[in-house]
Parts: structure tokens; C-alpha cells; sequence
């Protein structure tokens, strides 16, 4: 990409909808500008995740909400090999979790826990305290409640049928069987939720731009994106 020294801005931040391709753009944008990649998704997931194993129901909002005020999480990036660009990988007690939280129940667990406002306020000072030095950060409420002063804000997103078949290739590597319209049934579902729950729904900030992936290759994103930012930078 254009300038490898780019000036590095402290806070980007990427919201949108399950497959609109946030992961990706994130990812090639915190190697861009050398920023640290704040995955909050993987935060909520490691919730849903660390809840199961505790014994706590995804609707037990005060339970939640303990194990949400300590816990364990952590982020780590890992080269994936020559030239292959980073790979990051989610500890949760010491235990690598990457894999374990990306499972159709852990999504489905995700989604739930994340509509309880305990829940949200309790993950509210370890997202912030994990952006301190700026960062990359994705997810729903990125730049609606978590980081509303962020100056460069994204809301990615895609039709339903590209977001599904994104997810559908994305989980292929662990669970190969699952039909295109099981996986589009899980991504609507997931989505209608986080829209309309009462505590932080998915919407859009006024002020961020908005990108329809549908029709455009990731690297054509991750491309605009960089020309928006550099843009204001300059
Ligand atoms: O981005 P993801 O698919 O890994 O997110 C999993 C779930 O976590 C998603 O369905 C809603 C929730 N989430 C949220 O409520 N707020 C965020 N900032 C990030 C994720």
C-alpha cells in the first residue's frame, strides 16, 4: 500500500453487521498503520465462552456481569509466516481460546450475553483500557458508545447474502457441513438481535462513513478506507 511510514492515528474505529468483512479491514489496517488490533466481539465471545464453562446461564445478567469484571482476557498477535501478514490469537486465563470462541454456539452465546446493559457497562473500562495506546478497534458500539470522540469512524456493511456467504467460508475450517442457509438463518438472527436490543444496539454513527461491501473486494475497502484517513491526516 502507498506511504510504509504513514503518520499513525490513534484511533480508527470499524462497526457494522456479522460478515460485512470488519475482521478483515481491521486487521489490514492495524498492519497499516502498525496499530494494535482491539477485537471486541472476541471480548463477548470470551464471555459467552467463560460462562458455559463456569456454569453460568447466558441469561443470568448479575452473574454475567461478575465474571465479566474480571475477566481473564487477552490479545496477542502472531506471525502467521513469511510475508503472510499477523494472525491474533484470544487468551483467556492463560488458556488460547481463538478457536473455542468462534463456534455457531459460542456466536449464538455472544449475541446473548451482549444484551444484558450489565454486561455492557461491566466490558465498558476493559475495552478502553485496552486501547489506550490507540488501536484498531471493531465491533457494534465503537463509535456510538465505547469511543464516541474517535476520529475515524467506519460502519461496514453488506447484504445479508454476501454476510452470509462470508461467514460461511470464514467457519468452513470448523464445521465444514454447515449449509449456506443455516449459516444466512444464524447471521440474520444474530443480526436482528443486536439491532434491536435496548442497551447499545447496532447502529450507526452519525458521523462515520459508511461502506457497502456487497459488491467491493476487501482490499478495495481496506483501500478507501486508507485514502478517507489519509485524507483528514494530511
Ligand atoms: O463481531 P462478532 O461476530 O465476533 O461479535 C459476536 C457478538 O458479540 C455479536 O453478535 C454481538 C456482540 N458484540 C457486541 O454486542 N458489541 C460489540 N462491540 C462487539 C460484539
Amino acid at each position: 500500500m502507498t506511504d510504509p511510514n504513514p503518520a499513525s492515528p490513534r484511533l480508527i474505529v470499524i462497526d457494522g453487521p456479522a460478515g460485512a468483512g470488519k475482521s478483515t479491514v481491521a486487521r489490514r489496517l492495524a498492519e497499516h498503520y502498525r496499530l494494535p488490533l482491539l477485537d471486541t466481539g472476541a471480548i463477548y465471545r470470551a464471555l459467552a465462552w467463560a460462562a458455559a464453562r463456569d456454569g453460568v446461564a447466558w441469561e443470568d445478567e448479575a452473574g454475567l456481569a461478575a465474571l465479566a469484571g474480571s475477566l481473564p482476557i487477552s490479545f496477542h498477535m502472531e506471525p502467521l509466516g513469511e510475508g503472510a501478514g499477523l494472525r491474533q490469537t484470544v487468551r483467556c486465563g492463560g488458556e488460547d481460546v481463538s478457536a473455542a470462541i468462534r463456534t455457531p454456539a459460542i456466536s449464538e452465546g455472544a449475541s446473548r450475553v451482549s444484551q444484558h446493559p450489565a454486561v455492557r457497562a461491566a466490558l465498558l473500562g476493559l475495552q478502553r483500557a485496552l486501547s489506550t495506546s490507540g488501536c484498531v478497534a471493531e465491533g457494534r458500539d465503537m463509535g456510538t458508545v465505547v469511543f464516541p470522540g474517535a476520529r475515524h469512524k467506519f460502519f461496514l456493511t453488506a447484504s445479508l447474502e454476501a454476510r452470509a456467504q462470508r461467514r460461511h467460508a470464514e467457519i468452513a475450517q470448523d464445521c465444514p457441513s454447515m449449509p449456506l442457509d443455516e449459516v444466512m438463518a444464524e447471521v440474520d438472527l444474530r443480526d436482528s438481535r443486536d439491532r434491536s436490543r435496548a442497551s447499545a444496539p447496532l447502529v450507526q454513527a452519525a458521523d462515520a462513513v459508511v461502506l457497502d461491501s456487497s459488491h467491493l473486494e476487501i482490499g478495495e475497502v481496506v483501500r478507501r478506507i486508507i485514502t478517507i484517513i489519509d485524507g483528514r491526516e494530511g
